[in-house]
This record gives structure tokens, C-alpha cells and sequence, in this order.
């Protein structure tokens, strides 16, 4: 009974924190300036070409408002896709876009849990969500990622990474406009991308490197073997 007292309150304390991603405010600041990222449509082009146009079924992590199945729908109208989020505020921009579509499923679910039961896929695909996840669990989700990736399949994770030094990590900042980062966690938590190639390489996954890169933004792109 105490701990549930304890979780009740962790979660109303997350959800009075205007940075978390449960809250209106901080899912519509970010939607907002979305497109106006510098340089992420380079790196969302980079990924774009690694789907292979024979894919039949892509997973997408994070998806919010469904940004990147949009751009992939446009190149592979015909596969079937499941987006997982756990953001009331974002899951219902993502139902107003495919709401009605029967090539995508939408399943809410917090990534801090294991995947939920959703098939194979030839492609998992991710972007700036990943990198709010804990190491640990980081590692976890990998390995579920590889389990569910049919033989041959691709990951694509075009995510947050952290700067070499902190004169770096400024110059991003003011590049991204001054713009800071959303709360204290945010930052300490990121990894470096050789850290990351590392955490995959692990786990199975084959060619893995960064395929683009810009400033903290990186594309890493990892294969299962066939
Ligand atoms: C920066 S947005 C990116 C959204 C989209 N992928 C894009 O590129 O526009 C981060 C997304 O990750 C989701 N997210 C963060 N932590 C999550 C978690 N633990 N479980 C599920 N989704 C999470 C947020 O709700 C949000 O939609």
C-alpha cells in the first residue's frame, strides 16, 4: 500500500513537471519548433534510405505526433506500422493523423517497460525519444529490439547524444537558439555515440555506426544479421 502511495505520487509530481513529456505544455513547445530543428531533415533523409522499400512492418519508438512514419509512408506506402508512445497529449495528435489509417496501429506504452507484444519487423525506427531512457533500461530495450528485428532487418535511431566537452555542448545549445535543456536529468543522461555503437555492437547487432551526424544529433544505424 505505501509503495503504491509513493508511485501515486511520483507520477502526479511528473505530471505537474511542465518538461515532462505527460504534459500538454511540453508536447506542444515541442511540435511547435519540430520542424524548425536545424539540420535533423539531413539526418531523417539519411534514415529514410536505409528502409529498404521492401519492408512490410516498421516499429517506431517515441513516435509522437508520427513525424517519421509520415515521411516513410511517402516512400513505402504499403507496409504496415505500429507506433508506440506513452504521452496522452502526443498519442492524440498521432490519432488525429492516422487515426483512421488501417496501415498503422497505435499502441500507448511506456518504453521504461519491456516492448509490448507486437509482432516481428523488418525495421525498428526511432527519433529523439531513446535518449530519455536510463542506461539500463537502454541496454534491455536493445536486446528486445534485436529479438523482434527479423534476420537481415535494420534499427535506425536518430537520437540526442552528448557533446565531447561542455564548450560543445553550449555551442549546441546556441544553435538550437539559445534553446535549453528541458530539466537537470536531461543532459547527464545522454551517451556519446561511441559509447552507444558499443552498447549495440553488444547486443548482436552488425555494421553498426553513425551514419550522419550534426553537432549532438546523431544517426546510428544498426543491422541483425542475416
Ligand atoms: C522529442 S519527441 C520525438 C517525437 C518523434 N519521434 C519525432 O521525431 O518528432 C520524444 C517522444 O518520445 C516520447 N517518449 C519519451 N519517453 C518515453 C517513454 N518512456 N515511453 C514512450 N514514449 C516516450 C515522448 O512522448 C515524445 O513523443
Amino acid at each position: 500500500m505505501a509503495q503504491v502511495a509513493i508511485n501515486v505520487r511520483m507520477l502526479n509530481s511528473r505530471i505537474n513537471d511542465p518538461s515532462h513529456w505527460l504534459t500538454s505544455e511540453r508536447v506542444q513547445g515541442y511540435l511547435e519548433r519540430a520542424d524548425k530543428i536545424p539540420h535533423r531533415r539531413e539526418g531523417e533523409n539519411v534514415l529514410l534510405d536505409f528502409i529498404p522499400k521492401t519492408t512490410r512492418k516498421v516499429l517506431d519508438l517515441g513516435t509522437g505526433d508520427g513525424r517519421l512514419i509520415k515521411l516513410l509512408k511517402t516512400k513505402i506506402p504499403s507496409a504496415k506500422y505500429v507506433a508506440i508512445d506513452f504521452s496522452p497529449p502526443m498519442l492524440r495528435t498521432l490519432k488525429q493523423r492516422f487515426g483512421s489509417d488501417n496501415f498503422v496501429s497505435i499502441v500507448q506504452h511506456n518504453l521504461e517497460s519491456h516492448l509490448p507484444s507486437v509482432g516481428n519487423f523488418d525495421a525498428v525506427i526511432s527519433s529523439l525519444a531513446i535518449h530519455h531512457l536510463k542506461l539500463e533500461r537502454k541496454k534491455a530495450l536493445y536486446s528486445e529490439i534485436y529479438s523482434i528485428l527479423r534476420s537481415g532487418g535494420v534499427f535506425c535511431n536518430l537520437d540526442h547524444f552528448a557533446s565531447r566537452s561542455r564548450r560543445l555542448s553550449q555551442h549546441f545549445r546556441r544553435a538550437l537558439g539559445g534553446q535549453r535543456a528541458p530539466n537537470r536529468n536531461h543532459e547527464a543522461r545522454l551517451n556519446t555515440v561511441e559509447s552507444e555503437i558499443s552498447l549495440l555492437k553488444k547486443r548482436g547487432f552488425v555494421d553498426v555506426d553513425c551514419y550522419w551526424k550534426w553537432l549532438q544529433f546523431a544517426l546510428l544505424i544498426s543491422f541483425k544479421p542475416t
